[in-house]
């Protein structure tokens, strides 16, 4: 046994060597508490981190991490339908920096999208690394039963310039009757597919004779659709999009465009005519 005078405490040497080690432990304690503290306010600051950068991706961060070109922005769930060679979803998806919010459809195959468009491919493998769906083989105006698509909603549905191939002179009776079939159909399909919640389909079309002839309003509020707004389509606000024929031996060829509108439709209010 022997005094600890300066520590006030009477101790044997066993006693006081475990309170010495009690002291060592609770510093250690302290210590470990402190660095447990740090790397939970770390690993707190990198799910934080992560959580923006999942909503980066998604773009469905508040503030100004949304990100838009035109009526698109990347917080939408957008399908794209009747593309070309698919540089207008491309178009939406860089602006986006991402195309996960993206589902890009063609008519064509695989294999037509090689052979009808230079850079078809290329564009397909830029949007699916980016993260869109590409399907190929999407019929407009069967597309609500497509056995992915139909359990999908979507905030945008967008075809532009709907066009069933040159079968006819485009001003003859017959040509405008099928081109006015396949926005009907692609109108009622896409109303099927859409979120009830300010989804809005849009469809661009070139303005004039025979194109007004197509009857685009009056052919949506027949089928519950409502328009919202139309708006001048310029070509120039979407950075790397081709408007394409698609069809015969001038696939990758653009067709000239001259005035052209996008229409806006959304759900009619129930009650409303
Ligand atoms: C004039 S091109 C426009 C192509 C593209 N949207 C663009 O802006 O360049 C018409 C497009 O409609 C597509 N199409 C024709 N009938 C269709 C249908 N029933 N379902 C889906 N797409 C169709 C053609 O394959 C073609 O890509």
């Amino acid at each position: 046994m022997y005094s600890c005078a300066g520590l006030g405490v009477t101790a044997t040497n066993n006693t006081a060597t475990t309170m010495e080690e009690d002291d060592d432990e609770e510093e250690e304690e302290e210590k470990e508490e402190e660095e447990e503290g740090g790397n939970k306010s770390l690993s707190s600051e990198s799910d934080e981190e992560e959580e923006e950068e999942e909503e980066l991706m998604l773009g469905s961060g508040k503030g100004n991490r949304e990100r838009w070109i035109e009526h698109y922005a990347s917080s939408h769930r957008i399908l794209l339908v009747g593309e070309g060679d698919f540089s207008f979803s491309l178009s939406l998806a860089k602006a986006f920096a991402s195309a996960h919010n993206m589902v890009a459809t063609s008519l064509d195959t695989h294999q037509d999208i090689v052979s009808k468009y230079s850079n078809g491919i290329e564009n397909v493998r830029e949007l699916e690394e980016m993260g869109c769906l590409v399907l190929y083989g999407v019929d407009a105006t069967k597309m609500s039963k497509h056995f992915f698509l139909r359990t999908q909603r979507f905030d945008r549905i967008v075809y532009n310039f709907p066009h069933v191939g040159f079968i006819f002179p485009e001003a003859n009776g017959c040509q405008i009757k099928l081109n006015k079939q396949l926005v009907k159909g692609f109108l009622m399909n896409g109303k099927a597919l859409l979120r009830k919640e300010e989804g809005e389909i849009h469809v661009t079309n070139k303005d004039g004779d025979p194109y007004d002839k197509w009857d685009l309003v009056k052919k949506a509020k027949k089928i519950g659709l409502a328009l919202h707004e139309s708006i001048p389509f310029c070509k120039d606000k979407y950075p790397g999009y081709g408007n394409k024929r698609a069809h015969g031996s001038y696939s990758d060829a653009p067709f000239r465009l001259g005035d052209c509108t996008t229409f806006k439709f959304r759900l009619a209010q129930e009650g409303s005519c």
